[in-house]
């Protein structure tokens, strides 16, 4: 059965609007889990503009699942998950300027070079991914680097203006899927995916993790709206007039 890990990196960019204390992305992904999330993931950028150093740390030593750190190949992020230890590393394609990443990580032509940077993080015992697009060559290169786990990325198929480009990008994912498997790869899925164009995938086999974030701090926005609004209407009234 698939099971889903939680992105909260969006409860951090909440926070930094104001560099405060709140909303806290422990918390929730403390909420999170108990909620029945199987994993926790963040993408510690290297301009911090959501996840602090601070927020891994934490959630390392508090979560009761698995936490996973999505990063760039840098030395200094490589530090970083070898210190932390977290139960999954995916390696992402990172640009300063991006509003998020914008698409999968090239391998081609770097097979070598990645599978030095994962080495001292697969000799700690933690699982490896890599972000990629749905396409042959590329699940060839991450099969070749070594890695455990790729993480498909589903940003076009979620972007997709039309059913046809939709059904498309569908169909590349799905067959990227069975040939990644074909090569002994475990293929999670992440990047865009909401309430509604999640249930394409369902009766699609082989798929072990979905990594999901924005659709649900967004949704989560609303179905606490309610409460959060009469639970300040509630002391206001209580207030001398
Ligand atoms: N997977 C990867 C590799 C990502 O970079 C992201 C976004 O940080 C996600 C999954 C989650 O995407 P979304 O926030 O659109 O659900």
């Amino acid at each position: 059965m698939p099971v889903l890990v939680v992105n909260v990196d969006h409860i951090a960019t909440l926070r930094q609007a104001r560099l405060g204390k709140e909303p806290d992305p422990v918390t929730g992904a403390h909420l999170a889990e108990l909620a029945g999330a199987h994993g926790i993931i963040v993408h510690l950028r290297e301009d911090r503009r959501h996840i602090q150093d601070k927020d891994v740390e934490l959630l390392k030593t508090t979560l009761k699942t698995n936490l996973h750190l999505e990063m760039a190949a840098t030395e200094e992020m490589q530090k970083i998950a070898l210190h932390t230890v977290p139960h999954m590393v995916c390696l992402v394609p990172e640009k300063r300027q991006e509003l998020t990443t914008e698409g999968g990580l090239n391998c081609l032509g770097r097979e070598g070079e990645l599978k030095e940077f994962l080495a001292p993080i697969k000799a700690k015992g933690i699982k490896t991914s890599l972000f990629i697009d749905a396409e042959k060559e590329q699940i060839e290169a991450a099969a070749k680097i070594g890695t455990e786990y790729i993480e498909i990325h589903t940003g076009h198929y979620a972007d997709a203006q039309n059913t046809e480009d939709q059904q498309n990008e569908f169909k590349k994912i799905v067959a990227g899927i069975e040939f990644a498997r074909e090569l002994g790869l475990k293929v999670n899925l992440g990047h865009g995916l909401n309430y509604h164009n999640i249930l394409a995938f369902a009766k699609v086999p082989g798929i072990c993790e979905y990594s999901i974030g924005h659709s649900i701090i967004s949704r989560a926005v609303f179905v606490g709206m309610f409460k959060a609004v009469q639970q300040m209407v509630n002391i206001i009234s209580q207030f001398v007039s």
